[in-house]
């Protein structure tokens, strides 16, 4: 698919068919993904894989417990054969802004603190690696979704051993698409693009 294609057909899916997806496959996409910008080439998105049923159970055990299932909406969301969870490793960044070539403005020391940043460029980094896996996987035809670790996010940080310091985006579900239905914020459409698109100012030329 042309790129621009790929973007627009590029929807959540939440109901899997139960077909495995090969680890070759899911190596390919998450490798290709990791190819995303980042802040002074620290590279600190790291992707945790869980694509075997005891890892994927656990999960699911721990964010989404059996007696709440039965009204849960997006059943078919529990048969995806993969799940990625993204993460933010901002150490990385820290370390990377002490290196000479980026500690030399004394006025930001970047490297010395998570709060002296505006912005945390790990977690902006890490969801462009997250686009790339969406827009990867729909290139290939799978489904996927990303979405939030609501409940058990602790939990899943202590069995997943994920240090202090690295941040865990969400879940990205992959697997082979089922009949779906959008969710129901998709029908309130796309916002016009006029009415994003802020030429020469926020509010310029919007007499
Ligand atoms: C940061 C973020 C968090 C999201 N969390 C969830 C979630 O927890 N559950 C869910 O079903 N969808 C989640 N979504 C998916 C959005 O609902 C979805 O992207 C939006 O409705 C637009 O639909 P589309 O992505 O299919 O175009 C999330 C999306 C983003 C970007």
């Amino acid at each position: 698919m042309e790129l621009s294609e790929v973007i627009r057909a590029r929807r959540m899916t939440r109901n899997f068919d139960p077909r495995p997806l090969e680890r070759s496959l899911l190596e390919e996409l998450c490798t290709l993904a990791r190819r995303a910008p980042s802040a002074g080439f620290a590279q600190g998105a790291e992707l945790i894989i869980l694509d075997g049923p005891e890892t994927r159970g656990r999960f699911w055990e721990l964010t989404l417990p059996v007696p709440e299932r039965a009204g849960f909406a997006w059943p078919g969301l529990l048969r995806a054969p993969a799940l990625v969870l993204p993460a933010a490793d901002s150490r990385r960044y820290l370390a990377r802004y002490r290196e000479p070539d980026k500690a030399g403005d004394p006025a930001r020391r970047l490297g010395e603190s998570t709060r002296a940043w505006p912005v945390p460029y790990w977690l902006v980094d890490c969801a462009f690696v997250v686009q790339n896996l969406l827009l990867a996987a729909t290139d290939r035809g799978l489904g996927a979704l990303f979405f939030g670790l609501f409940r058990g996010a602790q939990e899943v940080r202590d069995w997943l051993q994920v240090p202090e310091g690295v941040e865990l985006l969400g879940a990205v579900a992959l697997g082979w698409p089922a009949a779906d239905r959008p969710s129901n914020s998709v029908a309130r459409g796309w916002r016009d693009p006029a009415a994003v698109l802020h030429w020469g100012g926020w509010d310029a030329g919007r007499g």
